[in-house]
């Protein structure tokens, strides 16, 4: 889902210098009602629209009196950070990080969580790709970046139920006083920050918003990572989640909108019946274990496709009708990478007995062959 910055609300950690700097520019060229500008020291802006908030993310009572003074808020980006060069010598040191860069992020989360469920928000952390491959020179740092990307990962599955997105700015360097000694290629921030925000409104759950980062997103959706993520996420016991699978592919939506109307092509079995006219029914099929007929109840090109399963029979579970009643849905969003593609089976929650084996048998159907079909046909 994506989060629009005009008229919103922002707040902004280490927001003095750095990214963190170029984030309130860009938050404020996108028309944003108010960013908070949290920052250790005296800060000022002459945009009255930005408001400066005591705010070392290591200060409890910072944290609480600063969470106490706002009314309202949309978006918090947790960007402070600390990167001191270490080879894990000390443990002062990696402590000095995990406080900045783990427990930071982790305390303001927290505080401003009420806050942030009342508005149907969004947090961003600013992580690393060390957070994800350790850069043995700055150890300490890596680590603490790991740490805070977990945190990330089940902030989202936790904090979904509450309507809050979790979001990950996955950076390679960029030029600031942080990557000072660093002699290679790195980003603007003001460009960095323009991606985050690009990535941010497109509803992209991780952002890689440099040209090193940026390498990794093709994949990233479909690799081990992401995969091993979302089936964890639905793990989570007494969640009350729709089926849901994401992923973005390098087509145009009417592409994807093509390829998914040509459900013979993805959905393996038998199928008889139209897929791809408004009103019309299909019937799937496979051996005796399941059968199902859908409805197609929405077909907007480019956008949106969705199914209302009016009957099914299930042989190997319990209640043979679970599915009869619930609904299939594409939605299509065009992104820098491509088209993301959200598919949702809404109805079908980790509460039914199918959910485990239906969950495997969509990420086949929808992950790897509607996907594969996608890449087939560029090729
Ligand atoms: N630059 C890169 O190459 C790079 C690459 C990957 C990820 N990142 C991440 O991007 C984020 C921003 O980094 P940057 O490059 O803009 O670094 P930077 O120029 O060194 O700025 C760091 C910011 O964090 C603030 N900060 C540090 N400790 C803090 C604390 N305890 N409480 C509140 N604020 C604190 C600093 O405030 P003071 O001015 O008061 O010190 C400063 O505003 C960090 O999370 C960093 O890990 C940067």
């Amino acid at each position: 889902m994506s989060t629009p910055i005009a008229n919103r609300t922002i707040l902004v950690t280490g927001a003095n210098r750095g990214i963190g700097r170029a984030l309130v520019e860009e938050a404020l060229h996108r028309g944003a009602n108010r960013v908070y500008a949290g920052t250790r020291q005296p800060f000022e802006h002459p945009d009255d629209r930005v408001t400066r908030l005591a705010l070392d993310v290591t200060d409890a009572a910072q944290i609480q009196t600063a969470s106490e003074s706002i009314e309202a808020l949309d978006v918090v980006i947790n960007n402070a950070g600390l990167a001191i060069y270490d080879e894990l010598g000390d443990r002062a040191v990696l402590e000095q990080h995990l406080a900045v860069n783990l427990f930071g992020p982790f305390d303001v989360t927290h505080a401003f969580l009420p806050l942030l469920t009342r508005s149907q928000g969004a947090v961003v952390n600013v992580l690393s790709l060390a957070s994800l491959a350790a850069l043995p020179i700055i150890a300490s740092y890596s680590l603490s970046k790991a740490a805070a990307y977990s945190l990330t990962q089940s902030q989202r599955a936790l904090l979904a139920g509450q309507g809050v997105r979790v979001h990950a700015v996955l950076l390679g360097p960029v030029d600031t006083e942080m990557s000072r000694d660093l002699e290679i290629p790195k980003a603007a921030p003001a460009d960095v920050a323009r991606a985050v925000f690009d990535g941010l409104q497109s509803g992209e759950e991780d952002i890689f918003p440099d040209p090193m980062s940026a390498s990794l997103a093709p994949e990233w959706d479909s690799g081990a990572i992401k995969t091993l993520e979302r089936a964890n996420a639905a793990l989570i016991s007494g969640t009350h989640e729709n089926l849901t699978i994401t992923f973005t592919v390098d087509r145009t939506p009417d592409e994807v909108f093509a390829a998914i109307n040509d459900v013979r092509s993805w959905w393996t079995g038998e199928i008889d019946g139209v897929t791809d006219q408004l009103g019309a029914q299909f019937t799937y099929r496979y051996e005796n274990l399941h059968r199902s007929t859908q409805e197609i109840t929405e077909l907007v090109p480019g956008k949106r496709v969705a199914w209302h399963v009016v009957d099914a029979h299930l042989s190997f579970v319990a209640d043979k009708e679970e599915w009869t009643g619930t609904d299939i849905t594409f939605d299509l969003t065009p992104n820098s990478a491509g088209t993301e593609v959200r598919f949702t089976h809404v109805g079908l929650v980790p509460t039914y007995e199918c959910f485990d084996n239906c969950s495997t048998a969509w990420n086949h159907y929808i992950g790897d062959s509607l996907r594969n079909l996608m890449a087939d046909r560029a090729a």
